[in-house]
């Protein structure tokens, strides 16, 4: 059981399939063009393909890398995904057993916000004796996508992000959060077993917009801290006009977030740990730094973090 009081992210990983499909190359199945698609959304491609166990597994093995782990010290593994292999059992269990894993796996289904639910879930199990857990967001939503329908076809990508949550004595901690689920919205963004997704695109619009803001503050204020000291924000990468409203509302510049949905559209739960990793990677953080992770998505959820950045305890 671990003694230490807070909690660091000490690995990160990106799965991208390798098939790119530019707005261009959607305009010739779809009535649609590429002008309309980056002008309403900021979207310029994806990324098609792959399997979300396998997607899972590159972008966690990336995150052990870089945490200098071996799989037998991974004591929890959690996959957010809205797109699992098979219905049963959940594809956590393919992916403990491919990565040689020797602890517990489980999914955890909150769609666009899963993996700030699970990044909190891992956080708690970190608190109540967990050395270290495994949380990744993997989708595959190109699976789940009709494409005759232009309103969503332009709008999905399928992608994977993994982090490493370790128990730290090192200044990193997770600060504050917020989970809420509005379970009476659910049909404007849904998906039926067997089915193809439907979404009335304005109405998520509007209320991403509001639950975004809602949930950002709420994290913030448990945290203690005020919108001026966050040093970056990894919103859900859905559209770039709900981020660049929501950072609005939020009362923190623009240029204090992360978008790298241009490149891959929107990845569900892959959004969050693919846009931090950039961010990581790029060195945009520093110790100490605070962190505001905010997404929301179907249910409708949403679900906000504020983290204190940790460095390798010494
Ligand atoms: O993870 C959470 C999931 N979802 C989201 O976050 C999506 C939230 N919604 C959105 O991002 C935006 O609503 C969209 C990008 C989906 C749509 O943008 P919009 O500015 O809300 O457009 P709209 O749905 O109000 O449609 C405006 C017009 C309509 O035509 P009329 O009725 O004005 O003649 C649509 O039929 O644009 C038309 N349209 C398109 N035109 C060209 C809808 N999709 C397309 C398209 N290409 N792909």
């Amino acid at each position: 059981m671990n003694t230490a009081s807070g909690i660091r992210i000490s690995g990160w990983g990106v799965a991208l399939p390798p098939t790119i499909v530019t707005n261009d190359e959607l305009s010739e199945t779809l009535d649609t063009s590429n002008e309309w698609i980056l002008e309403r959304s900021g979207i310029a491609k994806r990324h098609l393909g792959g399997s979300t166990s396998g997607l899972a597994i590159e972008a966690a093995l990336q995150a052990l890398a870089v945490a200098n782990l071996q799989p037998n010290d991974i004591d929890l593994l959690i996959l957010a995904t809205t797109t699992p292999d098979d219905q049963v059992p959940a594809t956590a269990n393919k992916v403990q057993h491919e990565l040689g894993l020797t602890c517990g796996a489980m999914d955890i289904n909150a769609a666009c916000s899963g993996f700030v639910y699970s990044l909190v879930a891992g956080s708690g199990f970190l608190k109540t004796g967990c050395d270290r857990v495994l949380v990744i967001g993997s989708e595959t939503l190109s699976r789940f996508t009709d494409w005759e329908d232009r309103s969503t076809a332009i709008l999905f990508g399928d992608g994977a992000g993994a982090v490493v949550l370790e128990s730290s004595k090192t200044g990193g901690d997770l600060l504050g959060w917020n989970l809420s689920s509005s379970g009476e919205l659910r049909d404007i963004l849904h998906c039926e077993i067997g089915g193809k997704i439907k979404m009335a695109g304005s109405e998520v619009f509007r209320k991403a917009v509001v639950a975004m803001t809602k949930s950002g503050k709420a994290a913030m204020d448990e945290a203690g801290v005020n919108p001026e000291e966050i040093a970056l924000v990894v919103p859900h990468q859905a559209n770039i006009r709900i981020i660049e409203t929501a950072m609005k509302k939020l009362g923190i510049p623009l240029e204090k977030s992360i978008w790298v949905g241009d490149r891959t559209a929107n990845t569900s739960s892959a959004s969050i740990p693919i846009a931090l990793s950039e961010a990581l990677n790029n060195n945009r953080v520093k110790k100490n730094d605070l962190i505001l992770l905010v997404g929301f998505g179907a249910g409708m959820t949403s679900a906000s973090a504020v983290i204190r950045w940790g460095e390798a305890d010494g």
